[in-house]
This record gives structure tokens, sequence and C-alpha cells, in this order.
């Protein structure tokens, strides 16, 4: 095969940033994907429906406008979320969504949320509403392993919302471990996941290869190849419940190669190009358009999106850096050659 088309996919987990950064990046998403759900880890974080609404139009602002690209917004929520404003955010259009990140869990959610059970009054409303939970999963324990921190949370946080509130509809987050998998496939179909490029290409053997490695640095952290080798079976498996969400995450050379490195890949350039490498390797390149294009329309309950891409089988060499006005970033793939090449909107 020399030529793959599929439907426009979207991104439903993606870090676009603020003020220069955004700028810097936000093209690299916009090429590839028709819509993205945007995270709301900001400094401040948008924890409001006037703070969303600002933030979109600043993406707005700084896209190509001819790449044709829609943000989708999501709340960050914290202890002291408000019923009343998600609410009026989800009726409104704002919200798509809204973010749970467990208080230090990962870059800024300093703001993030202390217990679940804060939020019981939220998580009724988001259930009678409809309004997805997007789940950053993993505990803040410090006596828990960090590499276990994802499973931890299935079983003291996850599991018993979920029994608590049976008709919230949750996108587990960046999955990265077989627990999560089985989790999510034996889930009630109002339980989705979003599987990253980088957790499908690297276990976490790729951090310590040689020395350290702080660009295969991410949250949650990469687990053994048991459980890459699971998820690359969950997405390619055609499994609605699992979808497309890169968590791109860009962070400049300089704040990831420190004493105290930032965790995030940035992987939007090369994203469709990643995806395909690991469809083509399981020989499962017929699912690539339901994984990128369908399963996370149909369970945002959102239109397919009306045009098609293209990706060429041609061989492309990744960027060692990316110069850009903030600082150089690095990006996902770096100085590779990888076989497929993102040819754009089909005309
Ligand atoms: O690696 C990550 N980077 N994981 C997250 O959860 C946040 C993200 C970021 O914002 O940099
Ligand atoms: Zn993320």
């Amino acid at each position: 095969m020399t030529e793959l088309e599929l439907i426009r996919p979207d991104d439903w987990h993606v870090h676009l940033r603020d003020g220069e950064l955004l700028k810097a990046v936000v093209d690299h998403t916009a090429r590839q994907f028709a819509r993205a759900i945007v995270m709301p880890n900001l400094k401040p974080p948008v924890t409001t429906v006037a703070a969303a609404r600002a933030y979109r139009e600043r993406i707005l602002a700084a896209v190509d406008p001819a790449l044709g690209f829609t943000p989708l917004m999501t709340a960050y929520l914290t202890d002291d979320s408000d019923a009343d404003e998600l609410e009026r955010g989800f009726r409104d259009g704002v919200f798509t969504a809204a973010k749970l990140y467990p208080a230090h869990a990962t870059t800024n959610s300093a703001a993030g949320v202390t217990d679940i059970r804060r939020l019981d009054r939220v998580l009724d409303r988001m259930q009678s509403l409809g309004m997805p939970l997007l789940v950053h999963g993993e505990v803040v324990d410090h006596s828990v392993d960090v590499f276990d921190r994802e499973a931890t949370f299935i079983d003291r946080v996850l599991a018993p919302t979920l029994e608590r509130f049976p008709g919230l509809r949750v996108v587990f987050e960046h999955i990265t471990t077989r627990q999560a998998v089985d989790f999510v496939t034996n889930a009630r179909e109002t339980v989705g996941a979003t599987i990253t490029p980088h957790h499908l290409e690297f276990n976490r053997n790729a951090m310590f290869e040689g020395g350290i490695r702080p660009h295969f640095y991410c949250l949650p952290v990469a687990k053994r190849e048991v459980h890459r080798l699971a998820l690359r079976k969950a997405a390619t498996s055609g499994n609605p419940k699992f979808f497309l969400g890169t968590d791109s995450a860009p962070h400049r050379v300089v704040d990831k190669e420190a004493a105290c490195g930032c965790a995030g890949i940035w992987n939007a350039p090369v994203a469709l190009e990643s995806y395909a490498k690991t469809f083509e390797e399981e020989g499962a390149l017929d699912k690539l358009e339901a994984f990128a294009s369908l399963h996370g329309p149909r369970f945002y309950r959102l239109p397919v999106n009306g045009t098609r891409v293209r990706l060429s089988r041609t061989s492309t060499h990744v960027p060692e850096r990316y110069t850009l006005a903030p600082g150089d970033i690095v990006p996902f793939h770096a100085g590779k050659q990888l076989a497929w090449r993102y040819a754009g909107v089909v005309r």
C-alpha cells in the first residue's frame, strides 16, 4: 500500500499551551486534525466559562484559518468547582467536557482535586447532563510506586466513582497499562479511553537507553513492554471504546533537559505518521480510520468530519529539533525516519 485515505481525524486530547508557545505549536495540530479537545492546565487553569471563551479566542487568533480547525474546550476541575458554572458552559457550547487532575499528579495540576468525593455535586450534574469527565488517572500517594499509579487509581478512585455514578460518561485519558485496557474493555459503553502515539511506540526502557533520556519522559510514565503490547492490541482492535488522543505536550528543550525536567512529549508534527507506523506494524492499517476518525465523534456524540485526508508511504525524516520563537522544541521521533507522511486534506 502506498497511499492511505481517511476521514479527517480529530485529536481527543492535546495541550496547545498559551502565548508565544501556542502560536508556535497550534498549526502542527491543526494541519492534521479537524477538532481537538484542548486541555485546560494553563497557568492559571481554565476553570470558568469566561476563561474558556477567552482561551478559545486566543487559539482561533493564533491558528492559520485556512486549516479549518475547531478547538473544543474543557473545564479544569478543582475542589471548588461549581456545578452551575459547568452546566452553563456545557449548555452554551463552550465546555465540551471537564478534566479531572488529581492535585499534583502532573504539569500545572496544583489546583486540581484533592479528593474526588468533593466533586459529588459536580459529577452528579455531569451525569445528568451527559457531560464527559476526562480523567488523568493516577494516584499521587507517594507510597505508591510511580509505575503503579494508574492501576492503583482504577482500584481506589475510578471503579468506586463509577459505582456511585454509573451513568457518568468518562474518558480515561492516555492509558498506559494492561489494567486500564481491561478496565475500559469491561466497563459500560459510557466509558472510553484515549491512547497516545508514544505509549504505543516505546516502553519505559526508552527513558534509560544509554543514559537519562528526558525527551521520553511524560505522565503517566511509560510502563513495561507487556503494557505497551496491551495498548497496541486495544488501539488496533476496532473496539469503539478506544480512540485517538495524542497528549501532545510541548515543553522547550531548556525545560526538558533540566535537573527537574518537565513531563510531556511533543508529537503533534508527526502524530498521524506515528499512529500509521503502529497500525502498519500490527497489520491493522484498515483499523486506523475508525480509531482516528470514527470512535471519538461517536463517544462525544459529535458528527464525523466531512473531509478526507491522505497519508503517503514516503520516507520522512523527522527534524532533530524545531527552532521556534519561544525556544527549541524536540519532537517525538526526532532524527528518525518514518515510513508514512501526512499529505494533507484531499481536495
Ligand atoms: O506528560 C504530560 N504532560 N502529562 C500530563 O498529564 C500533562 C502534560 C503537560 O501539560 O505537559
Ligand atoms: Zn495531557
